[in-house]
């Protein structure tokens, strides 16, 4: 999380210099104290006063004033800083900064922090493909500083391909995985998140009201903490997160075969996912015309994905969900002990705040020795990074490695 994360962000002169404005408020926005140094040609595109109130903080642009009383603008910021950003990041200050050159407060900085420092890219694509910028970017990969690449789209310059500023949005997530210890990199998690979908006609099907938004916040936990990430989601309105291999099924018959294809490289299994026990036992081939009176539809039993998973599951943590609506702890535990899982995540969706559809959760997480953690309302990241924390714990205890 970047709650009291100490970011200092560069923004040079690019159009995108006005995105790095609703960047300064994402950051702070997470509880991060934001410090921004603006080079001169920055401050041509946005003015110094957007990213003061964005940051509630003075704007840095000078070399010498003494921002307190023993220390220089760069030598403070370059210690204060937990990571600097610099977005958007023109040609000219990564070949600044590839060739040592050090004659602003920005470049004066970077050259001075031991912080990681994030370089986000945003320039004309045939700027961005010089094989010059090119050898700078790798010259300065190669030297340990982390770089996104740009995306593609239209530029303002009016032509079109690479060279976008990367999304707010991925930004934000790339500073919160470098600022997470990578204490999960020797796993391999297959995440299953959302409903499924069990089609009766071409037109109809039977699901729940899952958002998959817990599964999705266990995969960005994962990712964040190093592990390699298989996330296996059912229909979501959701955005598939970055950095993890992303299989997109329907029903709960292709839920099972995407989990199984996976299932020989995981190391731990998170079953997020709200499979539907039942499908329509048969799928019609056209519409189904309704008819006078009532309508009674058959249905079959769905294959218990993490039952059959418990059978095999070797040396793999086993984790599951339990969604309820009362008799919580009792039925949790009756399918952590039937299901062979290690661990069970005990869910009340009656409790305001918890369940279906909210950004935030209220568990229960219970274990195989009679070990129960409860948890109070927290937002679904936080509540996955918990869930990890005990995964990390029956490690321990199991003595895998
Ligand atoms: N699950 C599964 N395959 C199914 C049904 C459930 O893998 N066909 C998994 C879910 O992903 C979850 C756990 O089993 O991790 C518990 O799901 P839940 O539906 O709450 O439990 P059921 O055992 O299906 O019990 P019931 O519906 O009777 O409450």
């Amino acid at each position: 999380m970047l709650q009291d994360k100490k970011i200092v962000l560069g923004v040079t002169g690019s159009i995108a210099a006005y995105k790095a404005a609703e960047l300064t408020r994402e950051f702070v926005k997470r509880g991060a104290a934001v410090r921004v140094i603006m080079t001169g040609n920055a401050a041509e595109f946005i003015a110094p006063l957007t990213f003061q109130t964005l940051s509630s903080n003075a704007v840095h642009s000078e070399m010498y004033p003494v921002i307190n009383d023993y220390n220089l603008a760069h030598i403070s910021l370059a210690e204060y800083a937990d990571i600097m950003v610099i977005a958007p990041a023109t040609a000219n200050i990564i070949g600044k900064i590839a060739a040592g050159i050090a004659d602003d407060l920005l470049t004066t900085t970077v050259m001075t922090t031991r912080a990681p420092v994030l370089i986000c890219p945003a320039m004309n694509t045939n700027m961005y493909e010089n094989a010059i910028v090119q050898e700078n970017i790798m010259q300065l990969t190669s030297r340990g500083y982390l770089f996104m690449e740009p995306g593609y789209g239209k530029l303002a310059c009016r032509s079109e391909g690479q060279g976008r500023l990367p999304e707010v949005s991925d930004i934000v997530e790339e500073v919160e995985s470098i600022l997470t210890v990578k204490d999960l990199g020797d796993e391999r998690i297959i995440v299953t998140a959302g409903p499924t979908r069990e089609p009766l006609d071409p037109v109809r099907y039977i699901t729940n009201y899952s958002s998959g938004k817990m599964g999705y916040a266990l995969a960005i936990a994962g990712r964040r903490r190093g592990a390699r990430v298989v996330l296996i989601s059912g229909p979501s309105a959701l955005t598939a997160p970055r950095g993890v291999t992303f299989v997109s099924v329907s029903s709960a018959m292709e839920m099972k075969e995407a989990v199984m294809a996976h299932l020989k490289a995981s190391t731990i299994v998170i079953k997020a996912a709200a499979v539907a026990d039942y499908r329509p036992a048969t799928r019609l081939a056209s519409k189904m015309k309704k008819q006078a009176g009532p309508l009674t539809l058959s249905l079959e039993r769905n294959p218990d994905i993490i039952a059959e998973i418990g059978k095999k599951k070797g040396k793999r943590i086993l984790v599951g969900f339990a969604v309820e609506t009362e008799n919580l702890i009792e039925n949790a535990r009756a399918k952590l002990i039937d299901k062979n899982m290690d661990l069970i995540v005990a869910n009340d969706v009656t409790q305001a705040g918890a369940g279906f559809g909210y950004d935030t959760n209220i568990i229960k997480i219970l274990d195989r020795n009679g070990g129960q953690v409860e948890l109070p309302m927290m937002d679904k990241i936080a509540a996955a990074d918990r869930i990890l924390d005990r995964v990390k714990d029956i490690i321990a205890e199991k003595g895998r490695k």
